[in-house]
């Protein structure tokens, strides 16, 4: 079925933990170390709520399969127009399309929420569905920053990729 690509609720963000907890733990596709719980979840969300941000979660037969927001760049005032974009799957739910409808969905709402360019921070590791993710939907690379965070002991790398919505 298809998934519905809709906003982020409360009830969502037990869901939301869950997914982003099994990459945090396992994967350097985040550089967290802790994965936040539902409380901070709740934070987040209000705070992107007030900020009039999008954070949207794709559900499918009623269950969560992945959710995507934009938030702040950097917090100062002249950056207000350029937002980074954030997208985790279930991992049952990888390969199937779903990250491209949310993204595709995510950057409509973020355009119409006054957003001008948006940026995507991609770990060099394991990330590759996330490139070809973000390079379809329009992202051109902006950069490379080495050996910025260590995980795992491993010292990683990320790429910048960016988009125009104008
Ligand atoms: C990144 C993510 C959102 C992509 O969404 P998705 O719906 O799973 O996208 P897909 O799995 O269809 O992958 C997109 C493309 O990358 C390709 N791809 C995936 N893994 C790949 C790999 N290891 N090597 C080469 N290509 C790969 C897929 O084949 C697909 O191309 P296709 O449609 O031609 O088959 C999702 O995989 C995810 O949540 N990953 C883990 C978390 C993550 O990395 N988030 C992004 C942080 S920046």
């Amino acid at each position: 079925m298809t998934p519905v690509i809709r906003a982020a609720t409360g009830a969502d963000l037990e869901a939301v933990a869950g997914i982003y907890c099994h990459y945090v733990a396992g994967s350097t596709a985040t550089f967290e170390l802790t994965a936040p719980d539902t409380a901070a979840w709740a934070n987040k969300l209000a705070g992107l709520q007030e900020a009039g941000w999008p954070f949207l979660v794709a559900e499918q037969d009623g269950q969560v399969a992945g959710y995507a927001y934009v938030g702040p760049w950097r917090p100062r005032p002249a950056y207000a127009a350029t937002v980074e974009d954030t997208i985790y799957l279930d991992p049952a739910a990888t390969g199937k399309g779903i990250g491209a409808l949310l993204l595709a969905e995510l950057l409509d709402q973020a355009r119409e929420a006054g957003a001008r360019e948006v940026i995507a921070v991609i770990a060099d590791a394991e990330s590759t569905a996330s490139l070809v993710l973000h390079r379809r939907a329009g992202f051109t690379e902006a950069g490379r920053l080495e050996r910025v965070g260590r995980k795992f002991d491993r010292w990683l790398g990320t790429t910048l990729l960016q988009k125009s919505l104008n």
